[in-house]
């Protein structure tokens, strides 16, 4: 009997998963689920939400405590134009202000020349009470498309960790630097970074996360003010304005280099042991 176009597809989506886990150097995982000797961590299986990531992401944010102590903190990193200080020293964690009122501020948008050549300003997606926000460039062609962020090709990579994360991405917000599409997919200009990201910066403190992880040089630069490069940083601890931000590489960037999926998959297990999520150790 033919197979049913359902069938296909399900088995592609399927064939997709596991080669993304294969990626990741997690094969032997799928091929002996009894087996704990072969691989240091084991994901939840994503396409259901763990009892204990739901549990989590349903809770309101924690308030913010004292400052962390990080390995490394943003006061390692020597941020732009040094000679004055941050536009922003400290997160407005008295901020009530919601979403949809961002939203409305942002308007039909015109503060940059970006909005002559966008077709949907891409505000943002998911839980407004996330502990969790994913924060990337800015919108490709699929997204300026469709209004919502990270749906193409990175954003389908992008579901796939969140999913590995024992998540769901309506559990998790997802945002950009910018809101509208550099042409070309290029990356945005400084001052259309400058004209943005203060919608950005209102976006996470209205939504308060516990953890901030930054996805490429973009947004890693963007909240840290900063013209390092993400690579000495990538996989630490640092403080955005009283947040614990992380930054990895982007998706993007994985689909062009698929070996770096390992180091992205051990950043993720830190922002999941952090969280609470279950990461299963080694067994000895
Ligand atoms: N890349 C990004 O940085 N953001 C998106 O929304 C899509 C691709």
């Amino acid at each position: 009997m033919p197979e049913s176009a359902a069938n296909i597809a399900r088995n592609e989506k399927l064939r997709q998963r596991l080669q993304f886990y294969e990626d990741l150097g997690l094969a032997p995982f799928y091929r002996d689920r009894s087996s704990s000797s072969s691989q240091s961590v084991q994901p939840h299986w994503p396409a259901s939400l763990s009892d204990s990531a739901s549990q989590i992401m349903k809770e309101s944010p924690l308030p913010k405590s004292a400052p962390m102590t990080p390995a490394t903190t943003s006061r390692s990193v020597a941020p732009l134009g040094s000679s004055g200080p941050l536009l922003f020293d400290a997160a407005n964690k008295l901020s009530t202000e919601t979403l949809l009122q961002i939203r409305d501020d942002l308007g039909e948008c015109t503060r940059c020349k970006l909005h002559g050549t966008r077709h949907t300003i891409v505000f943002g997606d998911g839980n407004p009470k996330a502990q969790l926000i994913f924060v990337g460039e800015g919108p490709g062609a699929d997204e300026d498309a469709q209004g919502l962020p990270f749906v193409g090709r990175a954003g389908k990579l992008l579901t796939q960790m969140i999913e590995a994360m024992g998540l769901n991405r309506r559990d998790v917000y997802i945002c950009n630097v910018v809101k509208c599409r550099p042409p070309g997919n290029r990356q945005p200009e400084p001052d259309e970074v400058a004209a943005c990201s203060p919608f950005l910066f209102r976006q996470l403190d209205s939504i308060k996360p516990k953890v901030i992880v930054c996805l490429g040089a973009t947004a890693f630069q963007t909240l840290l003010q900063t013209n390092r490069s993400i690579s000495h940083y990538r996989g630490q601890w640092l403080d955005y304005r009283g947040f614990k931000m992380l930054p990895t590489y982007h998706p993007a960037y994985l689909l062009r280099n698929p070996a770096a999926k390992a180091d992205v998959w051990k950043d993720l297990q830190k922002v999941m042991a952090e969280l609470g999520l279950e990461v299963k150790k080694k067994a000895k």
